[in-house]
């Protein structure tokens, strides 16, 4: 795990944008999964002016969301698939038909979670996935206790994700959905790359156990330690639970003088 702690969110996305369009150059056609929320905002909106400049393209790229909730159609401004056109598929020069969000609104759920794992696979994997954390510990939508060998399914929200969540519906927690379709852990863990974006002191102690504590099921975002290609990107605030702060200050001084982030 790389653990890359910078002064606030603003620098640490523009760095976290930045290894994400190394990735297109090393690969245009690069496979992405893409998650939703405050975290990845101001990433998306540096890689879509640097795609405006003419620096990068999406056009050969595929994009895979995490997660959707159950019951609210895509052109709801509550949906992901909302989101994710309007903070980012619509700033850039993506064929939409090659962006994929789970479809919350389908008849047979089942159904839909099998074929989105097919797309996945039938994509070629996921190159680089983009992750947040829950201040539970959750990534996607894996909740405390999921399993490690999940695929992507339902999941019930816990009732901290719903609470902090209600801020996207104007506060109101019954207007919350309690269910979405998630990547399971074991999807996210097939990643190549995971590139992990963590703010904010209400992350600090999820982002210590993830980084520094057992591994458990009731920290889901913990099984991150067994992947061989992770980078966490934290601001001080979400770093500031970590005992081992000067290593990873100091493993990110010999990142920076090989100019490999
Ligand atoms: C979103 C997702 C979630 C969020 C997490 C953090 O697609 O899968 O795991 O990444 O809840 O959300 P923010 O970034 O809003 O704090």
């Amino acid at each position: 795990m790389e653990v890359i702690i910078d002064v606030d969110s603003a620098v640490s996305s523009e760095r976290a944008a930045r290894n994400i369009a190394k990735q297109l150059k090393l690969k245009p056609s690069s496979v992405l999964g893409l998650a939703t929320g405050s975290s990845p905002l101001k990433v998306y909106a540096s890689l879509a002016e640097m795609c405006v400049r003419g620096e990068i393209s999406f056009r050969s790229v595929t994009t895979f969301n995490l997660d959707e909730y159950i019951g609210v159609p895509p052109e709801n401004e509550h949906s992901y698939r909302y989101f994710m056109n309007a903070n980012f598929f619509d700033k850039i020069d993506i064929d939409k038909s090659r962006t994929h969000v789970p479809d919350g609104m389908a008849k047979d759920i089942e159904a839909a979670c099998k074929s989105y794992e097919a797309d996945i696979e039938a994509s070629g994997g996921i190159d680089l996935q983009l992750l947040g954390i829950g201040s539970d510990g959750h990534i996607g939508f894996n909740e405390p206790s999921s399993s490690f060998a999940s695929k992507t399914r339902v999941k019930g929200l816990a009732s901290e994700t719903i609470t902090a969540n209600a801020r996207f519906f104007g506060n109101d927690v019954l207007a919350v959905p309690t269910h979405a379709i998630t990547m399971g852990i074991s999807t996210i863990m097939k990643a190549r790359k995971i590139c992990l974006l963590a703010y904010g002191s209400d992350k600090a102690a999820a982002v210590a156990g993830m980084i520094e504590g057992p591994i458990s099921a009731k920290l889901p975002a913990s099984i991150l330690q067994m992947h061989p290609c992770v980078t966490i990107y934290l601001d001080n605030a979400a770093a500031s639970k970590l005992d081992l702060r000067q290593y990873y200050d100091a493993a990110k001084s010999d990142l920076e003088a090989r100019g490999e982030i």
